[in-house]
């Protein structure tokens, strides 16, 4: 799969030459390219942002540097790698608060692409024509990470990437690991994971849950599901009250 990001602040990219991402660069699994945005610019002062049309606080990023850096990286292309044929141009990103929720759901469809391009915007955000002019001929998706206001698209793109990143066939350790997460399509969809515990088997005074010592698989599972259930009523109320009825098992109805 091949990354392009596109930021003002390349130096906030240094955590993706570490760990599962920084090893899945280095075996080529994953192809990151991080951009200067400045180095588009054609003024001494390498001006990325203006006024707002309209009046209000805060700056807006130019659309002329960024049509010319996006232009230049499809220009590099195509992307080889994901599924399907090579990609000719990539899914553009853009973080921003006023997006749809970034969720697991949208975290596996994106690993399934070949090729993203992520626009980390900074101030007020970008020039609304950025996202209309390359709507029009690629798939471009505004998307939140929270309901909370960062200083700029950047910490929001290592989130993706990492929750993309991990999802790439060989990124992770064990193959079974995703299964199990929290939101995970399946048997853990709307679910929150449950407790979990390592040797030794007490510490401090407190004790592991005896069933998970107890060897019986049937019963490890039954009580996994339901400390995920019971964890998702107490935390997440409103998507355990999401869960499909026709999912639930005559036992989780007791809880
Ligand atoms: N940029 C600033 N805040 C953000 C958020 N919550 N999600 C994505 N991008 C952002």
């Amino acid at each position: 799969m091949r990354l392009d990001i596109v930021s003002i602040f390349p130096e906030y990219f240094a955590p993706l030459d570490v760990s599962l991402i920084g090893k899945a660069r280095e075996r080529g699994t994953l192809d990151v390219r991080i951009h200067q945005l400045r180095d588009w610019t054609h003024d001494v002062h390498k001006t990325v942002d203006d006024t707002p049309y309209g009046g209000g606080p805060g700056m807006v990023m130019k659309p002329e540097v960024w049509g010319e850096a996006i232009d230049a990286i499809i220009a590099e292309g195509p992307a080889v790698g994901g599924v399907g044929a090579p990609a000719a141009t990539p899914r553009i990103i853009v973080p921003t608060p006023s997006g749809r929720p970034f969720t697991q759901e949208i975290a596996q469809e994106l690993a399934a692409e070949p090729w993203l391009l992520f626009a980390c915007g900074r101030y007020e955000g970008i020039d609304s024509r950025v996202m209309r002019e390359y709507g029009a001929r690629m798939r471009v998706d505004e998307l939140s990470i929270g309901d909370y206001v960062l200083a700029g698209g950047e910490v929001a793109v290592l989130v993706m990437v990492e929750a993309i990143g991990r999802l790439l066939p060989g990124v992770l350790g064990n193959v079974h690991s995703a299964v199990d997460d929290s939101f995970a399509p399946g048997a853990m969809r709307n679910l929150l994971e449950g407790p979990v515990y390592t040797k030794p088997p007490v510490w401090r005074g407190h004790e592991v849950p005896e069933v998970l010592l107890s060897g019986h698989h049937g019963k490890i599972a039954r009580w996994r599901r339901d400390e995920a259930l019971r964890r998702t009523v107490a935390n997440r109320p409103e998507l355990a009250a999401a869960i499909d009825p026709e999912t639930l098992d005559k036992h989780d109805r007791k809880l």
